[in-house]
């Protein structure tokens, strides 16, 4: 039985997913506007696996037999101004939501509730890699500046990335 704290807190959690997937939509567009296609293609796939993030707790509380509360989902700011500026935002709310997934582990422990710290653990080991790849960039944009070749460059290996759905394993 997932206790009213653990529930509130998924609960949440699912919300958070959701406005990341809207968050990465909106870097989308931006990066569309721009002609900057493989960045946005990157983000979008990014957009596609927050709802995956969001429906595997949704799934999840549904097995426990638990409400699913939906809750209003933020409009994200959409006044981005650098390729740069973009990743860094991305990393920024990347370690906000591992804080988050942080705060269920721990709370699923203080509520001696085994299965949802157990759950967890896909998440925790899903941040470590979304930061990683957000530091990845920020430093290939460092690197190189602005440069137009270089920007295209990036631009192109950006394309590459193709969208898998995430299951929970
Ligand atoms: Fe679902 Fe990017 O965290």
């Amino acid at each position: 039985m997932i206790s009213d704290k653990v529930k509130n807190i998924l609960n949440e959690q699912i919300n958070k997913e959701f406005y990341s997937a809207y968050l990465y939509l909106a870097m989308s567009a931006y990066f569309d506007d721009m002609g900057l296609y493989g960045f946005a293609n990157w983000t979008k796939v990014q957009a596609k696996e927050e709802v995956d993030h969001g429906m595997i707790i949704f799934d999840y509380m549904i097995d426990r037999d638990t409400k699913v509360q939906l809750k209003q989902i933020d409009v994200p700011d959409m006044n981005f101004t650098s390729p740069l500026q973009v990743f860094e935002k991305i990393l920024d709310h990347e370690l906000y939501v591992t804080s988050s997934i942080e705060s269920i582990a721990n709370l699923s422990m203080d509520e001696c509730d085994l299965a949802t710290r157990n759950f967890i653990n896909w998440y925790l080991k899903e941040q470590v890699e979304e930061e990683k790849n957000a530091r990845d960039i920020i430093t290939s944009l460092k690197l190189f500046g602005d440069e137009k070749a270089s920007l295209y460059l990036l631009n192109d290996e950006l394309a590459k990335r193709e969208y898998h759905k995430h299951e929970y394993d």
